[in-house]
């Protein structure tokens, strides 16, 4: 497993994080052996970097990668400690932008130290606030402040537009940038990649798979369970509609993916085909999946290794073959709303 170390962050990161969403909610029932197993997974192959959020299950997306992290730090390896970026700021009112109160923030990050068993947070990240948010230098002063007393390390956001990931770009502590990066959303790779790298920014791809679709396995009559956001949000009922399938509509995502397999020829399977072509975008430190078992983790993590020379051949045609379906399919749609 590769790693690689923003300047910002300081700290290396695994080119695959575990994203830890599913084992909190939303992505229908995830037993806690089902959560341990893809955490565990994702150890085991050299996952040192895990996404998680103090929302995530109202906390137990939480408490299980604290648990993950201390049965670590008990086995003897502080030295590769994993390192865990939560988020804070969705626990109040998440559209009004008058709970990101000094004191709001500080409960919020409280909780995260406790729910992890941590003194110090790796990084937390301001979790999609409102736009007029990023212009609030309160809200970062205060992250400063928390930083300054060591009850995080750093601070970063997760955004849902490259508006607001350029808006972010121009805060001096800013350590670390979320987004949507996946061969179904292009548009971070005309600035934002570009000035993250210029500047030593994180950039996390989240959402890498397209909610699965990416993976190639779902078909039409493909259905989702009641309590998994890809039945109840297709449409943004719940959340930005951008995080479901990236925001893509099911059926023109289904016409993607067939192309994508088409230009891929079996050569790769297409989810390993995206995750090793949103890592070979210079400026991507790690592209971030979630798991809903440990062999989806294993397989995954093993997308991170650095590719061989005929593996870099088959993502450089990919990259081709990506250009050309979002030219086509998706960019019209995409482009102009993230
Ligand atoms: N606002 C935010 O900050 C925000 C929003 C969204 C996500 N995130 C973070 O980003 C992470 C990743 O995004 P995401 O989980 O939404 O989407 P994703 O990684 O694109 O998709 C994950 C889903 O795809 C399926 N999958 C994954 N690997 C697979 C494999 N190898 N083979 C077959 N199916 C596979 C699994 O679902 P099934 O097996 O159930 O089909 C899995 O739950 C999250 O876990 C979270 O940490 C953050």
């Amino acid at each position: 497993m590769p790693y690689r170390t923003p300047a910002r962050l300081g700290r290396p990161l695994s080119v695959i994080g575990q994203g830890c969403w599913q084992i909190g909610a939303d992505w229908g029932d995830v037993t806690d052996d089902s959560a341990q197993a893809v955490l565990g997974a994702a150890l085991d192959a050299g996952v040192t970097f895990f996404d998680t959020a103090d929302v995530y299950g109202d906390g137990r997306s939480e408490r299980l990668v604290g648990q993950m992290r201390n049965a670590a730090l008990d086995g003897g390896a502080a030295a590769d400690l994993p390192f865990v970026a939560t988020k804070a700021s969705r626990r109040a009112d998440p559209f009004a932008p008058e709970t990101f109160t000094e004191e709001n923030l500080r409960t919020w990050v409280e909780r995260s130290r406790k729910n992890l068993g941590m003194d110090t947070l790796d990084l937390v990240q301001l979790h999609c606030p409102p736009p007029a948010i990023y212009r609030d230098d309160r809200v970062f002063d205060v992250l400063d402040a928390l930083a300054g007393e060591k009850k995080i390390a750093a601070w970063g956001v997760s955004v849902e537009t490259c508006e607001e990931a350029l808006i972010s770009l121009e805060r001096e502590h800013l350590a670390s940038i979320q987004i949507i990066l996946n061969p179904f959303r292009l548009k971070p790779l005309d600035e934002v990649v570009p000035l993250a790298r210029e500047k030593g920014v994180a950039i996390i791809a989240r959402v890498p798979l397209a909610s699965g679709l990416l993976t190639g396995k779902f078909s039409p009559s493909s259905s989702f369970a009641a309590n998994d956001h890809r039945s109840f949000n297709r449409h943004g009922e719940a959340f930005d509609q951008g995080e479901t399938f990236s925001g893509v509509d099911y059926e023109t995502g289904l016409a993607a993916v067939a192309r994508l397999e088409q230009a891929l020829g079996g050569a790769m399977p297409l989810a390993e085909a995206s995750l090793r072509w949103i890592l070979a975008q210079s400026g991507v430190t790690a592209a971030i999946p979630g798991a809903s078992s440990g062999e989806q983790a294993r397989r995954n993590a093993a997308a991170g290794s650095a590719p061989t020379p005929a593996q870099a051949g088959i993502v450089g045609r990919f990259d081709a073959a990506v250009r050309e379906t979002y030219e086509e399919l998706l960019r019209e749609s995409i482009h102009p709303r993230w």
